[in-house]
């Protein structure tokens, strides 16, 4: 296939006439996400009801190999989609004929998945004749806090987030702060340099042979052990900007275990992700108290601090942008654990948001390994 053809196929997602609902009822959207090692599928109304929901997590299968193996994971969505799909319709207790719109994630992410996903889309959408949305995957993260959220401890239930709000998007391929301006419209404020966070996360995990993903297990460790135990450093932090950088710290995490031979004691791993863990946030917070300095932040005064992507399910993130949120005078917004890692309920709820901005497929698309939000 020509570049030229290509660039054009890039082009298919066209601005039309938006939809608000179906007459006396919400809009039902059935969302497909494959990504990377998750292959989900939702059902969500533009009532921010999820009516069903089904994440099939690969983790298992790529746990030996300690990271995902795109190969093993495109093999995996084969084998998985059709049946998350009817097993969400079924869910649900609907059929095709019920849904208005479907969405599926078209980038960024492991192309081998991606196809999958959205060819499955592509080929429902063409044999029902139901309109299609293309979702940018980090815009399925960045929108989700609005189809649910709450306060970090939860216990306030459900917060409405409306633009513009600061987010701090860190997953495992991203890490960026970006002022959320509407549907399709973000600004980017600062970014990672070189890794993201759950990569860190996951790379320190391996280093202490804890096994993939690292995140979670970090987290957990981290809350028994003291966290001024070891010094990490503390990359850009006090210097201006917003930007991250995230190698220097998972260097330090190599050239300390260098010095020590393993087996390591649990209370030595405890201190470890504890110090580790401790340096992340205090980064991710120095940041993000830059960001609310900045001039574009401080003349859109948002109202809301939002986190998502995966690392948004770390305990010591979530407490610490809380007290930033509160520093700064704006309410602090995560979504539930279940839609902070990946999952098909949040490409459902971007399809909405997208739909009812007349946003669908009127050409076919190409999916995209590399696809910035700053690009919708
Ligand atoms: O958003 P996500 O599911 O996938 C991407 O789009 O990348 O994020 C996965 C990342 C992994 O790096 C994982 O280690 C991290 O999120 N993660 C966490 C936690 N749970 C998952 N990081 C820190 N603390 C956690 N509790
Ligand atoms: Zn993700």
């Amino acid at each position: 296939m020509s570049e030229d053809k290509l660039i054009r196929m890039d082009m298919g997602t066209m601005q039309g006439v938006g939809h608000e609902s179906k007459g006396d009822r919400p809009i039902l959207c059935l969302g497909i996400e494959s990504s990377c090692d998750e292959t989900s599928a939702a059902i969500v109304d533009s009532d921010r009801n999820i009516l069903s929901h089904i994440i099939y997590s690969q983790i298992p299968e790529h746990q030996k190999y300690g990271g995902v193996v795109p190969e093993l994971a495109a093999r995996a969505h084969i084998l998985a989609i059709d049946e998350v799909i009817k097993k969400t319709l079924s869910g649900a207790g609907k059929t095709l004929e019920d849904i208005d719109v479907i969405a599926a994630t078209a980038g960024p992410g492991l192309i081998g998945g991606v196809l999958i996903g959205w060819m499955a889309a592509t080929g429902i959408a063409q044999s029902t004749g139901k309109p299609l949305v293309a979702v940018n995957h980090l815009e399925g993260h960045a929108l989700v806090p609005r189809l649910h959220a709450a306060s970090a401890s939860g216990a306030d239930g459900v917060t409405n987030v409306d633009f513009p709000y600061l987010l701090m998007l860190a997953s495992g391929g991203h890490c960026q702060i970006l002022l959320v301006r509407g549907v399709g419209k973000y600004e980017m404020i600062g970014q990672t340099l070189d890794d993201s966070a759950g990569e860190a996360f996951d790379k320190v995990a391996k280093m202490l042979g804890l096994g993939y993903p690292g995140g979670p297990v970090v987290d957990k460790r981290a809350a028994l052990g003291n966290p001024k135990a070891f010094k990490f450093p503390r990359p850009l932090c006090d210097k201006p900007g917003c930007d991250f950088s995230f190698s220097g710290i998972k260097t330090a995490a190599r050239t300390f275990l260098s010095r020590i031979s393993a087996p390591y004691s649990d209370e030595f791993i405890n201190d470890f992700c504890a110090s580790f863990q401790a340096a992340v946030v205090d980064c991710i917070i120095d940041r993000l108290g830059n960001a609310f300095k900045d001039s574009r932040v401080i003349s859109a005064a948002p109202k809301t601090l939002v986190v998502a992507g995966g690392v948004a399910k770390n305990s010591a993130v979530r407490a610490g942008m809380e007290k930033l949120a509160a520093t700064y005078g704006v309410v602090f917004a995560a979504p539930p654990m279940n839609l902070c890692t990946d999952n098909g309920a949040m490409i459902a709820w971007a399809g909405i948001e997208n739909y009812k901005q007349g946003k669908i497929v009127t050409q076919p698309v190409a999916p995209r390994p590399r696809w910035p939000l700053t690009e919708l």
